[in-house]
């Protein structure tokens, strides 16, 4: 038994942020944030929308493209960092409560802008040992509730938004996810991390005072080791399954900075129009960057039924990973 990428589905928030609304909070300009990471504005969720309602939207879009029905889904699992509730319930579980997807597994995993990729590995393994037919994988992020809009060195960067995919069961090895490659190094722990909410700085209130409730990035080292990681990661997966770099029909890197994806893709000669590229449109979604950029390439035809995807993400932790993946859905059609 193989497990089969059947859909891909997202949801974009409608408010839009841009650059110039930046000029008007921090000392930035919008010259130096295209410069810098080549975004130009980015989603950001309602005052009222948590990041299961984001969650649930693209896992509708998911569901309806795929070949199953709600009652089929036998486990839902969400990554993200920005959950509705710190502790629980999960925002896994919220999500199957809105679809109305009783009594199946349902968790989060935490591993930041990775999160998509380690839920390519976990929904591949649940579904090659028999144990699951058809499972809801989700990366889901209102990271604007995590972030400080008074630190100029992060809320440029990241914005909100979801994305979602269904992984069933096939027998034909034609359809199958390849390879999938995932790791972490908690040494790099604190270059970017959310110090506060958890049991090392519980929310109190010398911690909300010290904002220890929002991210923290040392931005110029996650650079450096993120291009040197994503570089390594794709050379190391297409080795290891003898895969030639131009038998990729797409190559969907993280979506954290355009320089960071522009050095990947040139060290590793991908042609520009084989690559995913949103970043100015969305920012950094974290876990919903990878299958948010999935979803445009599949809605304008660009990734079709058959087609080999090669995912490659980086993230807090440090986390890292890569996948070799067939899309085994219908082509998109509107
Ligand atoms: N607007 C204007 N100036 C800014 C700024 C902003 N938003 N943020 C920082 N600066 C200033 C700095 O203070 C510094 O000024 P100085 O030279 O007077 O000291 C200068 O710009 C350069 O800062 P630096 O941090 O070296 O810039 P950079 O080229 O490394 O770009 C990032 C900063 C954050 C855009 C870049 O490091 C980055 O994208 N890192 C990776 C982040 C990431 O992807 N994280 C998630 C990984 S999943």
């Amino acid at each position: 038994m193989y497990a089969a990428f059947r859909s891909i589905g997202s949801y974009i928030p409608e408010n839009i942020l841009t650059n110039h609304d930046l000029e008007k909070m921090v000392d930035t300009s919008d010259e130096w944030i295209v410069k810098r990471t080549g975004i130009k504005e980015r989603r950001i969720a309602n005052k009222d929308e948590v990041t299961s309602d984001l969650g649930y939207k693209a896992a509708l879009q998911a569901i309806e493209r795929s070949d199953i029905s709600v009652d089929e889904i036998d486990m839902v699992v969400c990554a993200t960092l920005s959950p509705d509730y710190l502790t629980m319930p999960s925002t896994a579980a919220m999500i199957s409560q809105k679809l109305g997807i009783k009594n199946v597994m349902a968790f989060d995993i935490s591993a930041a802008c990775t999160g998509f990729v380690y839920l390519m590995s976990l929904a591949k393994s649940f579904v090659e040992s028999g144990a699951k037919k058809n499972i809801l994988i989700v990366g889901a992020e209102k990271i604007s509730s995590i972030i400080d809009y008074e630190d100029r060195s992060t809320c440029i960067l990241f914005g909100d938004g979801a994305g979602a995919a269904i992984i069933g069961q096939t027998e034909d090895k034609n359809e199958a996810i390849i390879d999938v490659l995932a790791s972490a190094n908690g040494n790099f722990g604190e270059l970017l991390i959310t110090p506060g909410g958890g049991s090392k700085n519980p929310i109190r209130e010398d911690n909300v005072k010290d904002k220890l409730q929002y991210m923290k990035m040392a931005g110029n080292e996650v650079f450096k080791v993120a291009v040197k990681t994503l570089t390594n990661d794709v050379i190391e997966i297409l080795a290891k399954n003898k895969i030639d770099a131009s038998e990729v029909d797409m190559f969907i890197p993280h979506q954290a900075n355009y320089r960071i994806v522009e050095a990947v893709r040139s060290k590793l000669n991908f042609p520009i129009e084989k690559t995913a590229l949103t970043v100015a449109k969305y920012g950094n979604t974290s876990s919903a960057s990878i299958p948010m950029a999935m979803n445009d390439m599949y809605e304008s035809g660009r990734v079709k039924h058959g087609d080999l995807m090669l995912l490659d993400a980086f993230g807090g932790g440090f986390t890292w990973g890569s996948a070799l993946v067939r899309f085994a859905g219908k082509n998109f059609t509107k």
